[in-house]
Order: C-alpha cells, then sequence, then structure tokens
C-alpha cells in the first residue's frame, strides 16, 4: 500500500496545507478570547435558540471544520460557566492558563494513553509525582497518580485506608462487618462520606467531629469519639484532615490529627483539594504544618494550580500498600514484560481505578516549566490577601456582615435582613462578578471563593458594590 492509498483509507487529510490554517485560525481565536476574557459578561445562559441548535441530527456525512468551529466560537465559547473571568468567585474554581491550554492540545495530538507500557509520557507523569512527594515532604519513595480530582483521589485513599485495616482480602470478599471507623470535621467535604459509601464501609461508620470557633476540627472532640468507638468495640482506621474545608478554607491542625492518627494506628490522610499548594505561599504554608506526616494527600491543580480541568492528584506514602489496593492481577492480556512496549516498571493502572487514561499530567509540567512554583506561590498569596481586603470592606460597612473567619481565601458574608441567595443570582445574571452561596448555621451566605489568577481588586470593588446595590433595593423594597 502506497502512501497515498494509506491516507485515503485514515482520517488524515492528503494535504496538511488547509488543516494547518484552520489550525492556526482556532488557535488565535482562541487567544483573542482569552485576551479579552474581562471585556465580555462573566456568564449569560444559553439562548433556546442554542440549545436548539446544539441538538443536532445525528452526523452520519461529513461536515467542513470551519463550520463546526464556527458554531463552538458562536454558541459555546461564550456560553461557558464564567471561571476563566476575573469576577468569578463561585464555589472553588482556579481560571486556567494560556499555558495549560497549549499542553492540553499537545497531549491531544500525542493521544499517549497512560494506563501502562513504556513511553516517555510515563516518565514525565511520575516526574510530576516525584516534584510533588518531594514539595510535601513525602520523600522519593512515595507514590502518586493524576485522577480526574480530589472527589476520585480521597476515594481512592479511604480504599488504601480500608485494605490496610481489613487485609487486602476485601478486594476479594468483599467488606462484610468492617468493625472499623473513620474520623473527619463536620466541615469536611462530601465526597469522603461518599467515600466512606462507595468503598461499602457505610457512611455510618464516619464520625463528623465537632469544629471550633475557627471551622477547624476540636482534637479533643475527635479523641473522645475514638475512645467512645473504642469502648464499643470498633477500630479506628483514618483520620481525615482538612486543608482547607470547602465551605470556609479552614485548615485543620494538621499536626495534632498525625500525633492522634500515630498514637491509634490509624492512617491519618489529609484532603487538601483546596489548601494544600497553600505550602506554595510564605504566608500559608506554616499553617500547613504536619501535612508532611500525612500516609496521603489529595489535591487539585485545577484549584489553586490554575491547570485547566481535569487535573487531581493522589500522593501515598506508602507506594507498595498504594499497589495493593489497586494492582490489576494478571490480566493475560495486560501482563508486564521485561522487554519492548509492554516493559517499564511503573504502570499507572496498577495505582488507580482508571485502564486507559489521558496525559493530564503534561500540563502541570508545562505550567510548573513555564511559570515555575514561586509564581503559584504569589498568586495563593494575593489571593488570600483579596480575601482579607474583602473581609476588611465587609466589616466596614454596617450593612453588611461577616459570618465566617476568614481562613485562606474564601469570605463569607450577608447583606443584613437581605435575600442574600437572590442577591447572588442578581450579581451572575449581571455578569460582572459572580460569588455563589452557602449554608452556615442556618443562613445563607454570599460565598466568595476568591480563587482565580486573574482576579484583583477592581473585581473585590465591583462585588462590594454590587451587594450593596442589590441589598439597598431589595430592603428598601419591602
Ligand atoms: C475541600 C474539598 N475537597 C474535595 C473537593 C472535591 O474536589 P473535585 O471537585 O476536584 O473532585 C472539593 C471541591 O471543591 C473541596 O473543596
Amino acid at each position: 500500500m502506497n502512501q497515498a492509498e494509506r491516507q485515503a483509507q485514515s482520517l488524515d487529510p492528503d494535504d496538511w496545507t488547509e488543516l494547518r490554517a484552520q489550525g492556526h485560525r482556532m488557535l488565535d481565536d482562541m487567544f483573542d478570547n482569552l485576551a479579552s476574557l474581562a471585556d465580555r459578561p462573566l456568564w449569560q445562559p444559553p439562548t433556546a435558540e442554542q440549545r436548539a441548535r446544539c441538538r443536532a441530527a445525528l452526523p452520519r456525512g461529513p461536515g467542513r471544520l470551519e463550520d463546526a468551529h464556527a458554531q463552538f466560537m458562536a454558541d459555546v465559547a461564550p456560553y461557558g460557566s464564567g471561571n476563566r473571568h476575573p469576577g468569578f468567585m463561585g464555589w472553588v474554581q482556579g481560571g486556567g492558563t494560556a499555558v495549560g491550554m497549549l499542553a492540553e492540545m499537545l497531549a491531544g495530538g500525542l493521544d499517549a494513553n497512560l494506563g501502562g507500557r513504556d513511553h516517555m509520557p510515563i516518565e514525565m507523569e511520575r516526574q510530576v509525582v516525584a516534584w510533588m512527594a518531594e514539595l510535601f515532604g513525602f520523600g522519593p519513595q512515595a507514590s502518586g497518580i493524576f485522577l480526574t480530582g480530589t472527589s476520585l483521589a480521597n476515594l481512592c485513599a479511604v480504599m488504601i485506608a480500608r485494605d490496610r485495616a481489613l487485609g487486602v482480602e476485601v478486594r476479594s470478599i468483599g467488606v462484610r462487618d468492617p468493625g472499623v471507623a473513620a474520623y473527619a470535621s463536620k466541615a469536611v467535604h462530601a465526597c469522603i462520606v461518599r467515600a466512606m459509601d462507595m468503598t461499602g464501609l457505610g457512611t455510618d461508620r464516619l464520625r463528623l467531629i465537632e469544629t471550633d470557633a475557627e471551622g477547624r476540627i476540636r482534637p479533643d472532640a475527635l479523641a473522645a469519639a475514638i475512645a467512645a468507638d473504642r469502648a464499643a468495640g470498633l477500630k479506628p482506621f483514618l483520620v481525615v484532615g482538612s486543608a482547607g474545608t470547602v465551605d470556609i478554607g479552614a485548615i485543620d491542625d494538621l499536626d495534632a490529627l498525625a500525633d492522634i492518627a500515630a498514637r491509634e494506628g490509624a492512617t491519618f490522610h489529609v484532603d487538601g483539594a483546596l489548601g494544600a499548594l497553600g505550602v506554595l505561599s510564605p504566608a500559608v504554608a506554616p499553617r500547613l504544618k504536619g501535612i508532611e506526616r500525612a500516609d496521603s494527600l489529595a489535591l487539585d491543580f485545577h484549584k489553586l494550580g490554575q491547570a485547566p480541568y481535569d487535573a487531581g492528584l493522589l500522593l501515598v506514602r506508602d507506594a507498595a500498600a498504594h499497589k495493593r489496593t489497586f494492582s490489576y492481577g494478571d490480566a493475560p492480556y495486560l501482563r508486564h514484560s521485561e522487554r519492548g512496549l509492554a516493559g517499564g516498571a511503573w504502570w499507572p493502572c496498577d495505582f488507580g481505578p482508571d485502564l486507559s487514561r489521558g496525559f493530564r499530567a503534561l500540563k502541570v509540567w508545562f505550567m510548573l516549566k513555564t511559570y515555575g512554583l514561586d509564581a503559584l506561590g504569589e498568586v495563593i498569596g494575593r489571593t488570600c490577601d483579596l480575601a482579607q481586603e474583602l473581609a476588611r470592606r465587609v466589616e466596614a460597612s454596617p450593612e453588611l456582615e461577616l459570618l465566617a473567619p476568614v481562613g485562606l481565601n474564601i469570605v463569607c458574608f450577608g447583606y443584613r435582613g437581605a435575600d442574600n441567595a437572590a442577591i447572588v443570582a442578581d450579581l451572575q445574571e449581571a455578569g460582572r462578578v459572580a460569588p455563589s452561596t452557602t449554608t452556615l448555621a442556618g443562613r445563607t451566605a454570599i460565598r466568595a471563593a476568591i480563587i482565580n489568577h486573574r482576579t484583583g481588586v477592581a473585581d473585590i470593588e465591583a462585588l462590594v458594590e454590587g451587594v450593596l446595590a442589590l441589598g439597598r433595593t431589595q430592603v428598601g423594597r419591602r
């Protein structure tokens, strides 16, 4: 078969000139889109026509790439969820970067499957894992794996802790009467609760411990809960610390939790989705002391790390325990060999639930090589400073009230006497700033999670002015 015949059978063009030119236009459009984020509304709901256009007939025949791209630029790009915009403060989401986007394009071009085998993309993932193991004081023997996000990384950590406590036979015989209990603060992210469900241990075996005035787990209450469980014949198998709680960004006393877990022979896992990368900021790092003592750590590069979605990471101190939980066994077609493409010492499919997996690590590698860890640390420090600035403005206004301490970069506040959920929905629809809401002590709070590297003082001002204007209108109307 000659070259022309081969190409005629594949999805590649015979001549790449036109595709290359269209590719440049697509890239240029996206750079322009990124460079002008602040000039457009942060969010706007898709119109009924756009939703209808998207619901097209099954495309059996070919179409033009230009047309598909034109539809993307007209109907999709302007109607995203807005997390790239400098005024975005909803939930806890990073803003992405142009370098991360370019790396995603390269990863797509390479089309590497990082489930296993002997190839350089796996070495690159191992490199990023090794950097993170060094950064978090886990040492060179630690293992780690990229996953979709911290929800999955936390689930994997609970599985490793479960197998450590119940024995790896649990993988074959299943969970019968576990006789074990796990502990986390009552402010822990719901995915830890879900992990207890999904591992078959049961959510009832997760003790949600009281927090102090700063929203951190109370070590005395934790010790009391453990003593009560021991008296009832249960074995404490897992202590989860939060390095940044989802509602208010509180950082548990990780050193105290490490002491308690060590004393009880329990696994110590840290959910660092929100705050672990704070170690990069000299202002935040001291408050994360103890993170280096964790048996496992989950974190997200798509939050404070500003990588495009998705990029979660699980680090595990005991690589052998990590592998015991996920090793694929000896499926014949996945046998690792001494030589050839099926060689390679480290197959990620033995360290996580996925077999086929993409090259998530590449965007993080590019970003670390291009921006450097110090620049990311500065961004994190700045978002914390902006949160303090917002808290000062809230406290300076008699109409506003701060509803939680500001531990990291999340500010929960409200307009006195107003419907804060309605204020938030109005702000989102106006498209300049977008906080979200949460419920604290039964009250709806406006929650501003300042994560995005593009957010500045002008956005904080716009938020405060927007809340004041909407709150006054609401209260005046009554
Ligand atoms: C503290 C905490 N843990 C876990 C998660 C879940 O992370 P992901 O959305 O990456 O799965 C979040 C998400 O916001 C979080 O804030």
